[in-house]
């Protein structure tokens, strides 16, 4: 793929602006199949910005992140963690549904390293605009995107992590001084035997991040 950058505006003057190129974006192929862009959307003023794998099937329909069942379960999370919501900024790290059609059903499928890739550029533009004191990286495809392929989130979750000086392209960034933290993905949460001991550890992992930032 070529790539969101030339997509991109020169010097942004905000989300919406940025939104509106995002929504023209054929830097990969995901956006031949998939209904619309799905840009982040929150505050502009958010000291903590969330970042998910990409928009399930809702989100492609609506245009909007997490606005799905997984949505549902992380604001319930971000109220339990004592997080404002107000203070919140959500966004995926790849802006496009990948999918793959059996019959008529539109099956989740997880973005590559090259969608992420191609992607990346519209989240470090959201960051330079919106330069946020934390990013909390949902699931392994957020952590993969912006901490590097080696990422774990078994082994990183609910730490502070330095960033982006720990970031795989930390030049990328042009914001000095956040910190990440990674937790699981919400829709791992909805996805485990034991739901009640998984949706436990998010909270406590956003607790971590709600003192971070107060
Ligand atoms: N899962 C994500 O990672 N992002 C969304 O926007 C919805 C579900
Ligand atoms: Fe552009 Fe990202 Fe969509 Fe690919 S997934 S077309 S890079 S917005």
């Amino acid at each position: 793929p070529v790539g969101a950058q030339e997509w991109v505006p020169d010097q942004p003057r905000s989300i919406d602006e940025l939104k509106s190129a995002a929504a023209g974006c054929e830097g990969c192929e995901l956006y031949e199949n998939a209904t619309q862009t799905v840009f982040g959307r929150g505050a502009e003023h958010a000291r903590i910005v969330f970042v998910g794998e990409q928009p399930g099937d809702v989100e492609d329909q609506r245009g909007l992140p997490f606005v799905g069942p997984a949505g549902r379960l992380l604001r319930e999370a971000v109220d339990d963690a004592g997080i404002d919501p107000a203070d919140l900024y959500i966004t995926n790290a790849v802006k496009h549904f990948r999918f793959e059609l059996r019959g008529k059903r539109r099956i989740h499928q997880t973005p590559g390293p090259a969608h992420i890739v191609a992607c990346r550029p519209w989240i470090v533009a959201e960051f330079s605009l919106l330069k946020p004191e934390l990013v909390v990286l949902l699931g392994a495809t957020a952590g993969k995107a912006l901490l590097g392929p080696s990422f774990r989130v078994t082994q990183q979750r609910g730490k502070l992590l330095p960033w982006p000086a720990s970031a795989q392209h930390p030049e990328d960034f042009p914001v000095a001084e956040i910190q990440a933290m990674a937790t699981i993905h919400p829709s791992a949460v909805l996805r485990a035997d034991d739901r009640d001991t998984a949706y436990r550890g998010l909270v406590d992992d956003l607790k971590v991040a709600a003192a971070a930032v107060s």
